[in-house]
């Protein structure tokens, strides 16, 4: 039995509530943090705060962490380069860290047809780029993007992202051209392929629409999975009427579905791809992974940025390739999904509130409803869950529309041992929560 959880103090204790009382002064509130502790160090899946208590990290700092926190490699690429040159701008005095990771990237992109990569800061900067790039190449306008949607909060994205609170109220007007669709997934609409077909008619000319924008599994909108076929069919109809097709892998990719772009799942190629999050191990970087044919449209110095690419990040996200190629993480994330779904799904047969459970790989999440029939969302018991883990070691992030969806964002390098330990603290969360 494992005991990495060690919990010395009341939860927060005396420094972190120090710390607190000084952020409630001077940092906006909107930066309201899951934790109400302060960490002092992280190493793997484990994050020590600052009164020395100790936790298992579900969070992975949002999805950024598939090789935990602190990976000596990485670290250690990131001193030697930090003491080389922290930056020069590539597009000033260019450097081949940018370069080797560009190559590396786009060889592992799905298809045979050359790829070239482009590197910018976030993940809503690089959809912020695919759909400029989008644009340009098909010299149409439209967007269409789905309901559950989470693309970021720039003004593009947070058009096209789809939650009104937080991420849109009162931050409006919007941009413009761009077109919603239900997402069909078996859970919540349980809508077909041809319905969606039908939606896509009544909505907008696919003649002018420049690309669709897609996670391959909905992670903000509480890992939804699409219903089967619907990749490989939006594959076909972006052929069929010259639309860009992207997939947006900014929480998908990198490894945590167990293939490095959850797209390889459907056996779908996209036109473009945007990662972000793990590739860097938290670095700011983000990449759109393109067909060469599609940047060949677009002109010297027509997108880049001052920090895009910075070569501290781009030796980090060569360290993470390196360590998920040379540990395996692929089969990794594979092992730690059957164990999840195994206890998911143990759970959703003790504990009713357990409305659904779903994902593919690492990436697992299970939906809490107050009914199974009406599926009404049991937003409360959720947000209940996570503060009693929280309080008993345990680190979990949710997620969904509703804000109903418990979901594992772990690091890939998790112990067996720290896994069923967290999984434990979960369940008997659910438990006491439901009863
Ligand atoms: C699928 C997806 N797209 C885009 C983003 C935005 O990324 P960032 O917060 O780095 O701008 C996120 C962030 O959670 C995401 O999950």
């Amino acid at each position: 039995m494992s005991n990495s959880v060690i919990l010395k103090t009341p939860i927060p204790g005396p420094k972190s509530r120090e710390i607190a009382a000084k952020k409630m002064q001077y940092v906006p509130k909107a930066f309201a943090t899951l934790a109400p502790f302060y960490i002092a160090d992280g190493h793997g899946a484990l994050v020590r705060d600052a009164d020395g208590n100790q936790f298992i990290d579900f969070t992975g700092g949002w999805g950024c962490l598939i090789v935990g926190h602190t990976p000596k490699r990485v670290c250690n690429a990131i001193s030697d380069q930090a003491a080389k040159y922290i930056h020069t701008d590539f597009t000033a005095v260019p450097y081949e860290p940018f370069v080797v990771l560009a190559e590396r990237l786009a060889k592992l992109a799905p298809g045979h047809g050359p790829k070239q990569v482009a590197f910018f800061n976030s993940g809503a900067e690089a959809i912020e780029n695919a759909v400029k790039i989008a644009r340009k190449y098909t010299k149409r306008r439209a967007v269409v993007v789905f309901e559950g949607a989470f693309h970021g909060r720039t003004l593009l994205t947070m058009t096209m992202t789809h939650k009104a609170s937080p991420y849109k109220a009162g931050f409006g007007p919007f941009a413009s051209d761009i077109y919603r669709l239900p997402f069909p997934n078996l859970y919540r609409n349980n809508m077909s392929i041809a319905d969606f077909d039908r939606a896509f008619a009544a909505l907008v000319d696919p003649m002018e629409v420049a690309a669709i924008v897609v996670e391959p599994l909905q992670g903000e909108g509480g890992f939804v999975v699409p219903v089967e076929g619907f990749l490989e069919y939006l594959r076909k109809f972006t052929d069929q009427y010259g639309i860009v097709l992207v997939a947006d892998e900014i929480q998908t990719g990198v490894g945590r579905t167990g293939k490095f772009f959850a797209v390889e799942h459907y056996g779908v190629e996209p036109d473009l791809i945007t990662i972000a999050k793990s590739i860097a191990a938290g670095l700011p970087l983000s990449a759109v992974i393109g067909k060469k044919k599609i940047y060949d449209s677009i002109p010297e110095s027509s997108i880049g940025g001052t920090y895009v690419g910075n070569p501290v990040a781009c030796r980090a996200a060569i360290e993470v390739l390196n360590i998920i190629e040379e540990d395996n993480l692929l089969d990794r994330a594979v092992a730690i999904g059957g164990i999840v779904r195994a206890r998911f799904v143990d759970m959703q047969q003790k504990y009713q509130i357990i409305g659904d459970v779903r994902g593919l790989g690492a990436m697992l999440g299970m939906e809490l409803v107050k009914d199974h029939s009406t599926k009404e969302p049991a937003k409360e018991e959720c947000s209940a869950i996570v503060q009693e883990c929280l309080h008993h070691g345990l680190i979990i992030p949710s997620a969904g529309i509703y804000g109903n969806v418990l979901r594992m964002l772990v690091s890939l390098t998790i112990t067996d041992e720290q896994l069923n330990e967290g999984l434990d603290i979960l369940e008997r969360a659910i438990q006491k929560v439901s009863s």
